[in-house]
């Protein structure tokens, strides 16, 4: 009999790739995918830890998916991801309807739990002192994809004073570099045009003795790979971003003209309380000599307000920098206490609506920014690389280089294609235009 599987993705792009080695080892053991939890047999909630809003919202829908189990007595619904990995079998106390919970680096672990769930055990599973096993890419899952993730490293040892990551996901470690290019070139087989690099701080990916390869060096070998059109890569940490990384944005013509660098902060002082490791000022420098390479080169970033103890002028020198970089995109969020982080710990605190009043000045800035940086590509033509239908009818989406959505009219089968669309309107947020050629 054909069971069917539910899975819902929280959080960052780590679990979208973890998501995807789930589905793959659950379709090898006759699961379909479904998108209707009612008709699942296996309900799979894969969480985020980084900030309390995530968190909230992953038990909720883990309460309203165990409900199901009224209406379907042998439904199985599990956990995974960062929130399991931070609480273990707390949530099942915490959950009774909760039937498993798998760590962060056991993904590998879920055919066997499945089996011992079948024998009525309760499994908590999370063990963060060994390097997790990764999906062997399964023929025909990517098919109809243009885009995918890949994982190049693991863990964080950078422990940012805010930040949960290095508590759920563990210490750095690299995969292989064969390891990777395989898994790109199986990616692509299936017709996969574009692969993203991921780590949580890339840079410092580093495989084997002494020196060993390090980032520079993989992607040089990505981009050697037949088939394949675009590179990308996510995280870069500024105190990581070596010249030799910098440089490969002159030499390499398939990573794309997009960097995403987190600055978190325009305060030196909050920097420093933050743990980051570099100055408003490096960041800066960093920023030139990536424009220096790429002139187009889209810079996006991430930054929190409200970190405990940020001022008024603290907050000031955010907006400063904002203003002084024009990033492309940014992602802006209230900061969070997370337990066991050093900045629970750290004061005072920032009440609520001064944070909620410092990210709103913060977003109006940076639509402004987005809109102004858009406008300017009005009347110029952008290559698209198409990705699907978009959610207006009889239009497809792509990104550029640079990542920016763009949408545009089209009767021909362009999907996974590099076409050339001249734009013609825009938003903050995407471009339209008519298709070339
Ligand atoms: N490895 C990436 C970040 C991963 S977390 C890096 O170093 O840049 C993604 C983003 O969430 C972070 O860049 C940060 O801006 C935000 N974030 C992390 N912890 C947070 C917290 N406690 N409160 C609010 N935002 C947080
Ligand atoms: Fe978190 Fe800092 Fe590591 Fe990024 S670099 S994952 S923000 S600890
Ligand atoms: Fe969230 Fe875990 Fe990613 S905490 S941001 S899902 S690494």
């Amino acid at each position: 009999m054909v069971r069917h599987y539910f899975i819902a993705t929280m959080g960052c792009q780590m679990n979208e790739y973890d998501s995807d080695h789930v589905g793959q080892l659950l379709q090898h053991r006759d699961f379909l995918a479904t998108e209707d939890p009612k008709k699942a047999d296996l309900i799979i909630i894969n969480t985020c830890a980084v900030r309390a809003k995530p968190e909230q919202k992953a038990y909720s829908l883990l309460g309203r998916m165990i409900v199901l189990k009224k209406r379907n007595p042998s439904l199985i619904v599990g956990i995974m991801g960062c929130i399991a990995q931070q609480w273990g079998s707390i949530l099942l106390d915490r959950f009774p309807g909760l039937d498993f919970v798998l760590g962060t680096k056991e993904i590998g672990k879920l055919p066997e739990i499945l089996r011992r769930l079948e024998q009525g055990a309760k499994v908590f599973a999370a063990d963060l002192n060994r390097m997790s096993t990764f999906p062997a890419v399964r023929s025909g899952y990517f098919a109809g994809r243009v885009k995918s993730f890949v994982t190049i490293m693991e863990g964080c040892n950078n422990f940012c004073t805010y930040c949960i990551v290095p508590h759920v996901r563990g210490r750095e470690v690299s995969r292989p570099p064969e390891e990777i290019l395989n898994e790109t070139t199986a990616l692509v087989a299936q017709g996969v045009k574009e692969v993203t690099l991921l780590g949580q701080n890339v840079n410092s990916y580093r495989y084997g003795r002494g020196h060993g390869d390090g980032f520079p060096s993989l992607l040089r070998r990505a981009n050697a790979l037949d088939g394949l059109l675009r590179i990308r890569f996510t995280t870069s940490h500024p105190k990581d971003l070596s010249d030799e990384l910098i440089q490969c944005f002159g030499e390499l013509e398939k990573l794309c003209s997009h960097v995403h660098l987190p600055f978190q902060a325009g305060s030196n002082r909050i920097l420093k309380a933050m743990r980051r490791g570099y100055t408003r000022e490096h960041y800066i420098e960093l920023t030139e000599k990536l424009r220096n390479i790429r002139p187009d080169i889209a810079i996006t970033s991430d930054v929190m307000v409200g970190f405990p103890g940020e001022t008024e002028r603290d907050f000031e020198f955010t907006m400063d920098l904002v203003r002084r970089i024009e990033f492309d995109n940014l992602y802006s969020f209230k900061y969070s206490d997370r337990a066991g982080t050093r900045a629970e710990k750290m004061g005072p605190k920032i009440p609520e609506a001064e944070k909620a009043c410092r990210l709103d000045a913060l977003q109006s800035l940076q639509k402004a920014i987005s809109l102004n940086k858009n406008r300017l590509l009005v009347g110029s033509t952008v290559q698209v690389l198409v990705e699907g239908r978009s959610r207006r009818e009889n239009q497809m989406t792509g990104r550029t280089g640079t990542n920016k959505v763009a949408n545009f009219n089209c009767d021909m089968n362009v999907l996974g294609s590099i076409i050339n669309v001249a734009v013609k309107r825009c938003s903050p947020n995407s471009l339209w235009g008519e298709v070339l050629d």
